[in-house]
């Protein structure tokens, strides 16, 4: 039970708490391109193999943290082992999610925008190349993305300060079955669309010209992103998890549900891009000029549908931003009510200041401070680089070295087993020890160094 006495109240909380983290911009704006671009069903091969091999593990490992500590990234060092200096460490892990907390809700942001532009109607009025102009307008204009993201984190940070029951869990319980729901009818409608096949050709094709290290690396990055590890949050949300529930089903399970969604993902958007006849890309340009050009484009199909799916498609990538974002603000509010004796209202709405002032340049380096750039890089992607490129990954090294060679055996061994009540883990126990002590801290290293060495 955690020290501050919140707890998920069930299995469907806990597992709906972790897909929302889970789910999110990583599956909808990047996981599809890289499945085109790294050789289609081969790379979905490495990501599971991945996701199953090395990220689950270390969902493991900061789980068992989280659960054993029964607190947030600092206090559980501190709990397990109180005389090591980890909780120095734990402390430096507050920044990775304050980071991403601060450009994430940028493009939170610009998600309620294009949503009520949707709502407006506005890409079945304009001419496609004008759809597609209308991202940089926005985001060139300093004003309205900063109201936007101070809108997207007021309702996280809102969601956030009615408690992890009342406020993360019932959020999540409600959100994760409605964004699968959107994305199949986003799916139904792609797929139906002329020239669609193009799309499924891409996403399915067997390609064997990228397979290599690269892959393996680029397949293990997005899966370490795209299941929120590294950062704490698995962690903090693992230490609302109940003693009798059961961990390696709930990773299992999150693993389950966020691939699954990458793939309805991608078949919902591939298609499409094909269909409209336009090169496929990664990132902020995929979903926030490529696709309302396509939008735009299919008004003469018909105009209620035309009307219909952007609304539905930006609600989708609304709400998916918003259940990780909430993971990502629990981990620093967590901090504040545990470590600082804060309530959980103060500390969320002082999280979301944090975020506020942060985020701030991050969304004017679109416009106004376009120019301040470092290697090439602007104040987002300088975010963006050091959080998921660099911080991500010695969090996980951190969490792994701590459950491989900090905790005692027989406490991880507790966690895991529920007490040595989960028979099924007995046997696989010790392999898996194995693993995360010796053989996943040196692949976590190698891949850090490929990953920069890529990037
Ligand atoms: N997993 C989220 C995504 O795919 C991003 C995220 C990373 C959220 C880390 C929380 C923590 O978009």
């Amino acid at each position: 039970m955690s020290t501050s006495g919140e707890h998920f109240s069930n299995r469907f909380s806990v597992v709906a708490a972790l897909a929302g983290s889970a789910i999110g911009l990583g599956n909808i704006w990047r996981f599809p391109y890289m499945i085109g671009e790294y050789g289609g069903a081969l790379f979905v091969l490495f990501y599971l193999l991945c996701s199953v091999f090395i990220a689950l593990p270390i969902f493991f490992s900061e789980s068992i943290i989280g659960r054993r500590g029964g607190s947030g990234v600092q206090a559980s060092f501190q709990a397990i082992n109180p005389k090591g200096k980890w909780s120095v460490i734990g402390l430096l892990c507050l920044l990775t999610p304050t980071l991403v907390m601060s450009y994430y809700s940028i493009v939170g942001g610009w998600s309620l925008d294009y949503l009520i532009k949707s709502f407006e109607g506005y890409f079945m009025k304009v001419q496609p190349a004008e759809a597609t102009k209308y991202f940089s307008r926005f985001t060139s204009n300093p004003w309205a993305p900063l109201l936007m993201h101070t809108a997207f984190l007021g309702i996280t940070a809102l969601i956030v300060s009615k408690g992890v029951e009342k406020g993360i869990g019932r959020i999540n319980k409600r959100v994760i079955p409605v964004l699968f729901v959107l994305i199949v009818l986003i799916l139904v409608y792609s797929l139906s669309l002329p020239g669609s096949k193009a799309g499924v050709d891409y996403l399915v094709k067997v390609d064997f010209k990228n397979a290599g290290v690269g892959v393996v690396a680029a397949a293990m990055g997005q899966s370490f992103f795209s299941l929120s590890l590294g950062m704490g949050t698995i962690l903090v949300y693992s230490s609302y998890i109940k003693k009798n529930e059961n961990i390696p089903v709930s990773g299992l399970l999150t693993v389950l549900f966020d691939t699954a969604f990458a793939i309805l993902a991608a078949f919902a958007i591939m298609p499409a891009v094909f269909s409209g006849g336009i090169e496929p890309s990664a990132g902020p340009s995929l979903v926030f000029e490529t696709l309302p050009y396509i939008f735009s484009s299919m008004r003469g199909l018909s105009p209620a549908l035309s009307y219909c799916v952007p609304v539905v498609f930006f609600l989708a990538i609304l709400l998916a931003a918003v259940t990780s974002e909430m993971s990502l603000l629990e981990v620093g509010t967590n901090y504040l009510i545990e470590s600082k004796h804060m309530s959980r209202k103060k500390a969320s709405w002082i999280v979301f200041l944090v975020g506020l002032l942060l985020g701030a340049p991050c969304s004017l380096s679109f416009g106004p401070l376009r120019d301040i750039t470092l290697f090439k890089k602007n104040v987002f992607e300088i975010f963006d680089f050091s959080a998921s490129n660099v911080l991500m990954f010695a969090g996980a090294l951190v969490f792994t070295l701590f459950v491989g060679w900090r905790m005692k055996k027989s406490d991880v061994y507790d966690e895991l087993s529920n007490g040595g009540s989960l028979k099924g883990i007995k046997k696989l126990f010790n392999p898996l020890y194995f693993w995360i002590k010796y053989v996943i801290p040196v692949v976590v290293v190698l891949l850090f160094v490929l990953n920069l060495a890529m990037s």
